[in-house]
């Protein structure tokens, strides 16, 4: 018998499943289908971008033993990379701010990151620029560390052009009509659009992100997002200015109810828990396989995250509540219930 043991955890990072959803968006004539990213090891799509820029710079011999690396993070890339420092003995410092999840916090402690928080909301309402700000603070107190720029990365497209990209092809068979995923880095969403522009050009690009996030050139009403991970209070360099629009078909606006509540149907329909950024583009799947799709058409939603690390707040009736965000499915459930 043939063993199939990991070397380390870190070979265990892609080759997530996609699930045919049976029931969430019933009665719609064409197949839906969802790529679960929390199947990761560290629990999102991040471990992909986190491993191959840790390796990127391994290669241009940025990284010496020990090294000491500084990223800004919304929570998801500084658990991968924390979980890949910690297999490499490197040392990570994270920027990150009060709108991370309490669960992620704790996941980045406990894999020993060190974390710097930053409370001052930038002009955008945000907190990425103060974030950003910051680096250069924390480079100064720590001399010889290395920034990882996320928004401004050839390795983080790189990971999901080379995995993410031929995982989903190959598993729905070469046959998609339309892929739907979300804003944030764009990391992900520019190396899997680049892989199917380049390899099933016929399959259309949905591009869904949250109101009021300036990601994406043109869009340039700033206001309060809540999903984590999603939207940025910057034009990340990843995008290549309008760039984007020669990979990406079309590009969605949601806000953050729509999205949670996508989600808790998910989990009520599926038994898949996902964040509230799978909830994003499940909600716009559903819509355009009504209004663009039929019989016979596949479409494929990448839901990042597990929805476990939001218990405390998206899927959590105080916060919602606290945040003035209504989720149908999460209150009336809960009114029968009383
Ligand atoms: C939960 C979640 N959704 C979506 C994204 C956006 O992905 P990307 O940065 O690749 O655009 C992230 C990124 O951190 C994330 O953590």
């Amino acid at each position: 018998m043939r063993s199939n043991i990991a070397g380390n955890i870190l070979d265990a990072i892609g080759g997530t499943p996609i699930v045919r959803l049976q029931h969430f968006g019933a009665g719609l004539a064409p197949a839906l289908h969802a790529k679960i990213e929390s199947m990761n090891p560290a629990g999102s799509m991040k471990d992909r971008s986190a491993l191959r820029m840790i390796e990127a710079a391994e290669a241009e011999h940025q990284l010496g033993p020990g090294a000491k690396i500084v990223i800004a993070t919304s929570g998801n890339m500084g658990v991968g990379m924390a979980m890949v420092c910690a297999v490499k003995k490197f040392q990570l410092i994270c920027l990150v701010d009060p709108k991370i999840p309490p669960a992620t916090e704790r996941c980045l402690e406990t894999l020993g990151a060190k974390l710097v928080k930053v409370y001052k909301r930038d002009h955008t309402g945000g907190y990425h620029l103060t974030r950003l700000e910051k680096v250069e603070d924390v480079l100064a107190e720590n001399p010889g560390a290395v920034y990882l720029d996320q928004y401004d990365s050839a390795a983080n497209i790189d990971a999901h052009y080379s995995s993410t990209g031929p995982e989903i092809l190959e598993g729905v068979g070469g046959q998609l009509a339309a892929i739907v995923m979300v804003a944030g880095t764009g990391g992900s969403s520019m190396g899997v659009a680049r892989y199917f522009r380049q390899h099933a050009p016929d399959t259309d690009f949905w591009l869904v992100d949250e109101h009021g996030s300036l990601a994406l050139a043109g869009n340039d009403g700033s206001a309060p997002r809540f999903l984590n991970g999603m939207g940025t209070s910057i034009e990340p360099a990843n995008y290549g200015g309008e760039g984007f629009r020669d990979y990406v078909d079309h590009v969605v606006y949601v806000d953050a109810a729509q999205a949670i509540d996508a989600a808790a149907q998910l989990a009520r329909t599926e038994g898949i828990l996902t964040g509230g950024t799978g909830g994003a583009a499940l909600h716009v799947m559903r819509n355009v396989a009504a209004a663009h799709y039929g019989p016979g058409d596949r479409l494929l939603a990448l839901l990042p995250d597990h929805g476990s690390r939001y218990m405390d707040t998206q899927f959590n009736k105080d916060w919602l509540t606290l945040q003035n965000i209504y989720v149908p499915t999460i209150y009336d459930d809960a009114s029968e219930a009383d």
